[in-house]
């Protein structure tokens, strides 16, 4: 647990008797009256110390995941001539990594002065993957910033794209649900989806859309006017890959405001639309459906089998690096 200032006031990382997973399991900050909440959701169905219940069956709550985060069609891609097969876990295609991605397994941990950092070596074709990847994610906190830094380094060419998986809700975990919250994500376009939530292939622009969230949003009253179900969509984020501002997400009840930086070229936006209730958290909280929120910052979906989106490849003797910052305030 790291303990911190006014804003954050602790963030707890998943560990259990003798099992360590790389994610972490909430993040507590005050409201603009100094009350508490816990944000993150953290279900699982039977909580207990080995935490098997969060392997049985979890929606990646907190998670690290990768090798690959978001989804490959039909879990193939074809790279200096050989075709990879990956594992299926999410209809026809590959989800997160695999049946057994990032999020299910152990890491090393080592406690930093200001945050931890947790370390693994995802072996030569693991989930179907091509080449060892080591892979090093470092939990900081700076004032009201948690800080998260990525770091692999591969044996053979791969894909890479690691993400956090932390659904939010800034009214207090439990809460019912996010329709009250305000969202701005600084794209100038988002990649549509087929009936299996791959892209298309088109970048198409927000302009005039129900994905134009430039100016704030309030959620709730959004998605009624454009009949949505929700979002789970890529939206394409501006820039290189400097530091840049992402999305802002505030609950007017509480003052509580989210903002996301990255140096990632996308962001996954998505609204809980598949939690369906039937996970319980500690305190006996439920999480339906629209019940909370990730902001994954990542690379396309799908980037290995579209050229025309951002490399995702690793390359031996390359590294790959990159932040994002959930910065946390009460306005
Ligand atoms: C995906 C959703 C998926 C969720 C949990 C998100 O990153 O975009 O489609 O249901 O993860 O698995």
């Amino acid at each position: 647990m790291l303990e911190t200032d006014a804003v954050i006031r602790h963030i707890c990382f998943g560990a259990g008797a003798a099992t360590v997973f790389g994610l972490f399991k909430k993040i507590t900050i005050c409201d603009r009256s100094a009350k508490i909440n816990i944000l993150t959701l953290e279900g699982y169905l039977v909580y207990d110390q080995t935490m098997t219940g969060y392997l049985q069956k979890q929606p990646y709550f907190g998670a690290v995941v990768g090798r690959v985060a978001n989804r490959i069609a039909k879990g193939t891609f074809t790279l200096d001539g050989k075709e990879y097969q990956l594992a299926i876990n999410n209809g026809p295609n590959s989800l997160h990594g695999g049946v057994r991605g990032f999020d299910k397994v152990l890491w090393t941990p080592q406690v930093l002065s200001n945050g931890v950092e947790f370390s693994r070596v995802s072996p030569d074709g693991e989930e179907g993957y091509p080449g060892e990847l080591k892979v090093w994610v470092t939990y900081t906190l700076d004032g009201g910033e948690l800080v998260i830094n990525y770091r692999a380094q591969a044996s053979q060419t791969t894909p890479v794209n690691l993400t956090n998986h932390s659904y939010f809700n800034l009214a207090g975990q439990g809460s019912p649900n996010i329709y009250d919250h305000e969202v701005t994500i600084e794209a100038d376009a988002f990649l549509p989806v087929d009936e299996t939530l791959i892209p298309t292939g088109e970048v198409a622009p927000v302009q005039g859309t129900a994905f134009d969230l430039r100016k704030p949003v309030e959620l709730g009253k959004h998605l009624q006017e454009f009949h949505m179900n929700g979002f789970d969509h890529n939206f394409c984020l501006k820039g290189s890959k400097e530091k840049r501002f992402c999305a802002r997400v505030h609950h007017a009840g509480s003052g509580r405001v989210l903002e996301v930086y990255t140096t990632q070229p996308g962001v996954q936006f998505y609204t809980g639309n598949f939690l369906d209730g039937t996970l319980k958290g500690k305190s006996g909280a439920v999480y339906p459906k629209h019940s909370g929120f990730c902001l994954e910052t990542q690379n396309w979906p799908d980037a290995v089998n579209q050229p025309h989106f951002p490399p995702v490849l690793l390359k031996p003797g390359e590294e790959y690096d990159h932040t994002t910052w959930f910065k946390f305030s009460v306005a």
